[in-house]
Protein backbone atom coordinates (compact mmCIF):
# COMPACT_ATOMS: atom_id res chain seq x y z
CA UNK A 1 0.00 0.00 0.00
CA UNK A 2 1.10 3.41 -1.08
CA UNK A 3 1.34 5.70 2.41
CA UNK A 4 1.99 9.47 1.98
CA UNK A 5 5.12 10.18 4.56
CA UNK A 6 6.15 13.35 5.41
CA UNK A 7 9.51 14.14 5.38
CA UNK A 8 9.44 18.22 5.93
CA UNK A 9 8.12 17.85 9.36
CA UNK A 10 10.94 16.06 10.81
CA UNK A 11 12.55 19.54 12.76
CA UNK A 12 8.95 19.24 14.62
CA UNK A 13 7.48 16.11 14.24
CA UNK A 14 9.70 13.39 15.05
CA UNK A 15 10.21 10.59 12.96
CA UNK A 16 8.40 10.24 10.04
CA UNK A 17 8.72 6.53 10.32
CA UNK A 18 6.91 5.74 13.69
CA UNK A 19 4.32 7.79 12.18
CA UNK A 20 3.64 6.18 9.24
CA UNK A 21 1.37 3.38 10.00
CA UNK A 22 -1.96 6.13 10.64
CA UNK A 23 -1.10 7.98 7.22
CA UNK A 24 -4.04 8.56 4.94
CA UNK A 25 -2.98 6.25 1.95
CA UNK A 26 -1.81 8.82 -0.81
CA UNK A 27 -4.54 8.22 -3.38
CA UNK A 28 -6.96 8.72 -0.38
CA UNK A 29 -5.71 12.68 0.13
CA UNK A 30 -8.71 14.81 -0.89
CA UNK A 31 -7.51 17.02 -3.30
CA UNK A 32 -6.93 20.93 -2.02
CA UNK A 33 -9.65 23.96 -2.43
CA UNK A 34 -9.41 27.19 -2.50
CA UNK A 35 -11.67 29.47 0.01
CA UNK A 36 -14.06 31.75 -2.15
CA UNK A 37 -13.23 34.41 0.28
CA UNK A 38 -10.33 36.70 0.23
CA UNK A 39 -9.50 36.74 4.04
CA UNK A 40 -6.59 39.63 6.03
CA UNK A 41 -3.92 36.96 7.01
CA UNK A 42 -4.95 33.93 4.83
CA UNK A 43 -2.73 30.71 4.85
CA UNK A 44 -3.12 28.89 2.07
CA UNK A 45 0.62 29.73 1.12
CA UNK A 46 1.50 27.50 4.43
CA UNK A 47 -0.58 24.16 3.97
CA UNK A 48 1.73 22.11 1.62
CA UNK A 49 5.09 22.79 2.62
CA UNK A 50 4.38 23.51 6.11
CA UNK A 51 1.11 22.29 7.92
CA UNK A 52 0.29 18.94 5.32
CA UNK A 53 3.38 17.69 6.74
CA UNK A 54 2.41 18.07 10.49
CA UNK A 55 -1.18 16.91 9.16
CA UNK A 56 -0.07 13.40 7.62
CA UNK A 57 -0.05 10.79 10.20
CA UNK A 58 -2.99 12.71 12.42
CA UNK A 59 -5.99 12.33 9.85
CA UNK A 60 -8.23 10.72 11.95
CA UNK A 61 -7.85 13.32 14.42
CA UNK A 62 -10.73 15.99 14.43
CA UNK A 63 -9.07 19.20 13.12
CA UNK A 64 -9.60 22.05 15.11
CA UNK A 65 -9.61 26.14 13.83
CA UNK A 66 -10.00 28.35 16.62
CA UNK A 67 -9.43 31.23 14.14
CA UNK A 68 -10.61 29.68 11.07
CA UNK A 69 -10.93 32.84 9.19
CA UNK A 70 -12.32 31.98 5.13
CA UNK A 71 -10.91 28.24 5.68
CA UNK A 72 -8.49 28.24 3.63
CA UNK A 73 -5.90 25.86 6.07
CA UNK A 74 -9.43 23.43 6.21
CA UNK A 75 -9.87 23.24 2.37
CA UNK A 76 -6.76 22.84 1.79
CA UNK A 77 -5.71 20.51 4.62
CA UNK A 78 -9.41 18.65 3.77
CA UNK A 79 -9.90 16.71 6.62
CA UNK A 80 -13.05 14.00 7.25
CA UNK A 81 -13.92 15.99 10.75
CA UNK A 82 -13.32 19.03 11.89
CA UNK A 83 -14.61 21.72 14.23
CA UNK A 84 -14.25 25.13 12.86
CA UNK A 85 -14.15 28.40 15.29
CA UNK A 86 -14.47 32.58 14.72
CA UNK A 87 -15.34 35.29 16.32
CA UNK A 88 -16.47 36.87 13.59
CA UNK A 89 -20.38 36.23 12.74
CA UNK A 90 -20.34 37.50 9.58
CA UNK A 91 -17.62 35.17 8.14
CA UNK A 92 -19.28 32.05 10.31
CA UNK A 93 -22.81 33.07 9.09
CA UNK A 94 -21.27 32.62 5.15
CA UNK A 95 -19.58 29.41 6.45
CA UNK A 96 -22.45 28.10 7.77
CA UNK A 97 -24.59 28.72 4.45
CA UNK A 98 -21.80 27.53 2.27
CA UNK A 99 -22.05 24.12 4.23
CA UNK A 100 -25.57 24.13 3.65
CA UNK A 101 -25.07 24.90 -0.18
CA UNK A 102 -25.00 28.82 -0.62
CA UNK A 103 -27.39 29.51 -3.67
CA UNK A 104 -26.67 32.87 -5.11
CA UNK A 105 -29.83 34.65 -5.72
CA UNK A 106 -28.77 38.30 -6.07
CA UNK A 107 -26.62 40.00 -9.50
CA UNK A 108 -22.95 39.20 -8.50
CA UNK A 109 -21.46 42.62 -10.47
CA UNK A 110 -18.42 44.59 -9.65
CA UNK A 111 -19.82 48.00 -9.86
CA UNK A 112 -19.05 51.36 -7.83
CA UNK A 113 -22.69 51.88 -6.99
CA UNK A 114 -24.10 48.21 -6.67
CA UNK A 115 -21.16 48.14 -3.91
CA UNK A 116 -22.64 51.15 -1.84
CA UNK A 117 -25.86 50.05 -2.38
CA UNK A 118 -24.85 46.37 -1.75
CA UNK A 119 -23.13 47.81 1.86
CA UNK A 120 -26.24 49.80 2.70
CA UNK A 121 -28.43 46.62 2.69
CA UNK A 122 -25.95 44.94 4.60
CA UNK A 123 -25.73 47.16 7.13
CA UNK A 124 -29.29 47.95 7.26
CA UNK A 125 -29.26 43.51 7.85
CA UNK A 126 -26.82 43.92 10.82
CA UNK A 127 -28.72 46.94 12.44
CA UNK A 128 -32.03 44.94 12.18
CA UNK A 129 -30.52 41.95 14.04
CA UNK A 130 -31.00 40.05 10.79
CA UNK A 131 -27.31 39.30 9.73
CA UNK A 132 -27.90 35.80 9.78
CA UNK A 133 -29.48 33.12 6.71
CA UNK A 134 -28.70 33.27 3.08
CA UNK A 135 -29.43 36.91 1.98
CA UNK A 136 -26.30 38.41 4.34
CA UNK A 137 -24.05 35.53 3.30
CA UNK A 138 -24.66 36.51 -0.04
CA UNK A 139 -23.90 40.55 0.49
CA UNK A 140 -20.87 39.25 2.45
CA UNK A 141 -19.50 37.37 -0.36
CA UNK A 142 -20.31 39.98 -2.82
CA UNK A 143 -18.69 43.23 -0.26
CA UNK A 144 -15.34 40.70 0.12
CA UNK A 145 -14.95 40.11 -3.70
CA UNK A 146 -15.02 43.58 -4.74
CA UNK A 147 -14.59 45.88 -1.51
CA UNK A 148 -11.08 46.98 -0.76
CA UNK A 149 -8.81 43.89 -0.66
CA UNK A 150 -10.87 41.56 0.79
CA UNK A 151 -11.15 43.24 4.36
CA UNK A 152 -13.40 43.05 6.89
CA UNK A 153 -13.92 45.87 9.18
CA UNK A 154 -16.47 47.49 11.37
CA UNK A 155 -16.69 50.90 12.83
CA UNK A 156 -16.73 50.85 16.91
CA UNK A 157 -19.91 52.18 17.03
CA UNK A 158 -22.94 50.10 17.96
CA UNK A 159 -24.51 48.42 15.57
CA UNK A 160 -21.59 47.64 14.24
CA UNK A 161 -21.03 49.15 10.11
CA UNK A 162 -18.82 46.95 7.78
CA UNK A 163 -17.14 50.45 6.48
CA UNK A 164 -14.71 49.26 3.80
CA UNK A 165 -14.57 51.17 0.97
CA UNK A 166 -15.00 49.99 -2.71
CA UNK A 167 -12.28 48.26 -3.97
CA UNK A 168 -9.99 48.73 -7.65
CA UNK A 169 -9.16 45.49 -8.64
CA UNK A 170 -8.62 44.33 -12.45
CA UNK A 171 -10.67 41.40 -12.24
CA UNK A 172 -13.16 40.04 -10.23
CA UNK A 173 -14.34 36.50 -10.63
CA UNK A 174 -17.24 35.05 -8.81
CA UNK A 175 -18.37 31.85 -7.62
CA UNK A 176 -21.97 30.89 -8.22
CA UNK A 177 -22.05 26.99 -8.03
CA UNK A 178 -20.46 26.04 -4.03
CA UNK A 179 -21.81 22.51 -4.31
CA UNK A 180 -18.25 21.24 -3.91
CA UNK A 181 -18.01 23.05 -0.56
CA UNK A 182 -21.14 21.38 0.86
CA UNK A 183 -19.68 18.08 -0.01
CA UNK A 184 -16.18 19.23 1.15
CA UNK A 185 -17.98 20.38 4.60
CA UNK A 186 -20.34 17.79 5.58
CA UNK A 187 -18.19 16.35 8.66
CA UNK A 188 -17.52 19.97 9.83
CA UNK A 189 -18.93 21.54 12.87
CA UNK A 190 -18.54 25.85 12.98
CA UNK A 191 -18.92 27.69 15.62
CA UNK A 192 -18.98 31.72 16.54
CA UNK A 193 -17.27 32.32 19.98
CA UNK A 194 -13.74 33.36 21.80
CA UNK A 195 -11.44 30.68 21.08
CA UNK A 196 -11.17 30.05 24.91
CA UNK A 197 -14.58 28.90 25.27
CA UNK A 198 -14.02 25.86 22.75
CA UNK A 199 -13.93 22.38 23.88
CA UNK A 200 -11.30 20.31 22.15
CA UNK A 201 -11.17 16.70 23.23
CA UNK A 202 -7.69 14.50 22.98
CA UNK A 203 -8.67 13.42 19.50
CA UNK A 204 -8.11 16.95 18.59
CA UNK A 205 -5.25 18.29 16.47
CA UNK A 206 -5.22 22.09 16.75
CA UNK A 207 -3.99 25.14 14.16
CA UNK A 208 -4.31 28.17 16.22
CA UNK A 209 -3.81 31.14 13.45
CA UNK A 210 -5.11 33.90 15.39
CA UNK A 211 -4.59 38.25 14.33
CA UNK A 212 -0.29 38.61 14.97
CA UNK A 213 1.20 39.97 17.45
CA UNK A 214 1.56 43.79 16.25
CA UNK A 215 -0.70 43.99 13.19
CA UNK A 216 -3.98 44.62 12.12
CA UNK A 217 -6.65 43.38 14.39
CA UNK A 218 -9.95 44.27 13.53
CA UNK A 219 -11.25 41.17 11.65
CA UNK A 220 -14.87 41.83 13.83
CA UNK A 221 -14.32 45.13 15.40
CA UNK A 222 -12.71 43.53 18.41
CA UNK A 223 -9.01 44.04 18.93
CA UNK A 224 -6.52 40.74 19.74
CA UNK A 225 -3.89 42.59 22.00
CA UNK A 226 -0.92 41.35 24.23
CA UNK A 227 -3.37 40.17 27.07
CA UNK A 228 -5.02 38.08 24.26
CA UNK A 229 -1.66 36.73 22.97
CA UNK A 230 -0.90 35.23 26.28
CA UNK A 231 -4.22 33.87 27.02
CA UNK A 232 -4.04 31.95 23.92
CA UNK A 233 -0.55 30.94 24.11
CA UNK A 234 -1.64 29.19 27.72
CA UNK A 235 -4.75 28.31 26.11
CA UNK A 236 -2.92 26.16 23.92
CA UNK A 237 -0.19 24.73 26.13
CA UNK A 238 -2.93 23.23 28.03
CA UNK A 239 -4.55 21.25 25.04
CA UNK A 240 -3.61 17.67 25.62
CA UNK A 241 -3.33 16.95 21.51
CA UNK A 242 -1.29 17.62 19.18
CA UNK A 243 -1.24 22.37 18.81
CA UNK A 244 0.46 23.92 15.56
CA UNK A 245 0.17 27.92 15.91
CA UNK A 246 1.52 30.49 13.45
CA UNK A 247 2.33 34.14 14.48
CA UNK A 248 4.97 37.03 14.24
CA UNK A 249 8.13 36.32 14.44
CA UNK A 250 8.34 39.34 17.18
CA UNK A 251 10.84 38.75 20.40
CA UNK A 252 7.90 38.56 22.98
CA UNK A 253 6.16 36.04 20.76
CA UNK A 254 8.87 33.61 20.67
CA UNK A 255 9.69 33.96 23.95
CA UNK A 256 6.64 33.37 24.99
CA UNK A 257 5.52 30.21 23.41
CA UNK A 258 8.96 28.67 24.25
CA UNK A 259 8.36 29.39 28.05
CA UNK A 260 5.55 27.43 27.24
CA UNK A 261 7.17 24.35 26.29
CA UNK A 262 6.57 25.21 22.01
CA UNK A 263 9.41 24.82 19.45
CA UNK A 264 9.47 26.84 17.30
CA UNK A 265 10.46 27.25 13.60
CA UNK A 266 10.95 30.85 12.02
CA UNK A 267 9.89 30.91 8.24
CA UNK A 268 10.11 34.27 5.84
CA UNK A 269 6.22 34.07 4.29
CA UNK A 270 4.52 36.80 1.66
CA UNK A 271 1.96 38.19 2.87
CA UNK A 272 -1.33 38.20 1.37
CA UNK A 273 -3.36 40.93 2.53
CA UNK A 274 -1.36 43.73 4.91
CA UNK A 275 -3.12 46.28 7.06
CA UNK A 276 -2.09 49.09 3.88
CA UNK A 277 -3.50 46.45 1.15
CA UNK A 278 -0.14 45.67 -0.01
CA UNK A 279 1.83 42.51 -0.13
CA UNK A 280 5.10 42.36 1.95
CA UNK A 281 7.50 39.47 2.76
CA UNK A 282 7.38 38.78 6.96
CA UNK A 283 9.18 36.91 9.66
CA UNK A 284 6.96 34.18 10.82
CA UNK A 285 6.60 31.45 13.16
CA UNK A 286 5.24 28.50 13.66
CA UNK A 287 5.10 26.65 17.24
CA UNK A 288 4.03 23.19 17.73
CA UNK A 289 3.83 21.19 20.48
CA UNK A 290 2.56 17.61 21.24
CA UNK A 291 3.93 15.79 18.73
CA UNK A 292 6.20 14.01 20.68
CA UNK A 293 10.38 13.74 20.10
C1 LIG B 1 -5.27 35.55 10.76
S1 LIG B 1 -7.02 35.40 10.67
C2 LIG B 1 -7.24 33.67 10.33
C3 LIG B 1 -7.06 33.36 8.88
C4 LIG B 1 -7.31 31.92 8.50
N1 LIG B 1 -6.33 31.02 9.07
C5 LIG B 1 -7.32 31.74 6.98
O1 LIG B 1 -6.39 31.12 6.44
O2 LIG B 1 -8.24 32.25 6.33
C6 LIG B 1 -7.48 35.52 12.37
C7 LIG B 1 -8.96 35.31 12.66
O3 LIG B 1 -9.15 35.31 14.08
C8 LIG B 1 -10.46 35.80 14.36
N2 LIG B 1 -10.49 36.20 15.78
C9 LIG B 1 -10.04 37.36 16.35
N3 LIG B 1 -10.19 37.32 17.68
C10 LIG B 1 -10.74 36.11 17.99
C11 LIG B 1 -11.11 35.47 19.21
N4 LIG B 1 -10.95 36.07 20.40
N5 LIG B 1 -11.62 34.21 19.15
C12 LIG B 1 -11.81 33.59 17.95
N6 LIG B 1 -11.49 34.16 16.76
C13 LIG B 1 -10.94 35.40 16.77
C14 LIG B 1 -10.64 36.92 13.36
O4 LIG B 1 -12.00 37.20 13.14
C15 LIG B 1 -9.91 36.37 12.11
O5 LIG B 1 -10.80 35.76 11.21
Amino acid sequence: MAVSVSTGAALFAGSPRSRACVARPAHEVRPPLVSPLKWAGGKRRLVEPYLRPLWQGHEHRVLVEPFVGAMSVALGLRPERALLNDVNPHVVNFLRELKRGLKITIPLLYDHDYYYAARERFNDLIARGEFRGSEAAQLFYLLNRTGFNGLCRFSGRTPQRFNVPFGRHKTVNFQEDFARYRAAMKGWRLSNRDFEHLEVGEDAFVYADPPYDGAFTAYSGQSFDWDDQVRLAEWLASRRCPVVASNHATLRIKRLYRKLGFRIREISVARSISCTGGREAAREIIAVKGFGR
